[in-house]
């Protein structure tokens, strides 16, 4: 065994505006645990591949950006190449070429390290689509967030306009699916709900609700 594997781990897998990006990092804070949003490393991922000239189609070229990419993350925000980026990774069209470059393996090849890396003391809450199947197997424990695509694109239109982005519901919606659907049937480490996960749906309970419930289980493990 490892010395980091000892480091416990709570995975928090799900699809966009599911509630897992909230819910998992008021669990870190509740356990003073290290957060990883993963999304985020695809969005640079993205950016830094657009702003190096790459097209997003070309994998070797994208992945070699991605394995190199000099990203920060401090205060709540993230930092490429010492420019913060924090709003720009977080436009619908960051949101759609993360989803194209999550798809393509040697992408998520370059990044898994990186994501591990985040894995110190006292321990971890790792958001995203594959942190329980693929990049931390063997977490302590595994959810699965989930809400209604209805109140998904709610939650999304909300966040966006919060931001000052403007936001129209249909289109959020269709958008969410075309997402969904990509990040479900990619064949690597599609989005799915694993039997080894608690699923947790948020349709209809609070963000407070769900982080009770995994603070719950988490404390109940061996
Ligand atoms: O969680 P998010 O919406 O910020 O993620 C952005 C995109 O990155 C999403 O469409 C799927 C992809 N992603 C992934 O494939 N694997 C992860 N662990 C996290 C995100």
């Amino acid at each position: 065994m490892n010395q980091s594997s000892v480091i416990p781990v709570i995975a928090i897998d799900g699809p966009t505006a599911s509630g897992k990006g909230t819910v998992a990092q008021r669990v870190a804070e509740r356990l003073g645990f290290h957060y990883l949003d993963s999304g985020s490393l695809y969005r640079l991922a993205a950016l830094a591949a657009e702003r190096a000239g790459v097209d997003l189609a070309d994998e070797p070229g994208v992945a070699s950006v991605a394995g190199r990419m000099d990203i920060r993350f401090a205060e709540g925000k993230v930092w490429l190449a010492g420019e913060d980026v924090s709003d720009e990774i977080r436009s619908e069209r960051a949101s759609q070429n993360a989803s194209l470059v999550a798809a393509l393996p040697a992408v998520r090849d370059a990044l898994l390290q990186r994501q591990r890396d985040f894995r110190q003391a006292p321990g971890l809450v790792g958001d995203g689509r594959d942190m329980g199947s693929v990049v931390f197997p063997d977490a302590t424990v595994k959810f699965f967030l989930t809400a209604s695509v209805e109140a998904r694109a709610e939650r999304r239109t909300k966040q966006l306009k919060e931001k000052g982005m403007s936001a129209i519901m249909a289109d959020v919606v269709k958008e969410l699916r075309i997402r969904d659907d990509r990040d479900m049937n990619r064949p690597v480490a599609p989005l799915k709900h694993y039997p080894d996960a608690y699923l947790i749906d948020t349709t209809d309970i609070s963000a407070a609700t769900a982080v009770e419930e995994i603070l719950g289980v988490y404390q109940k493990m061996p």
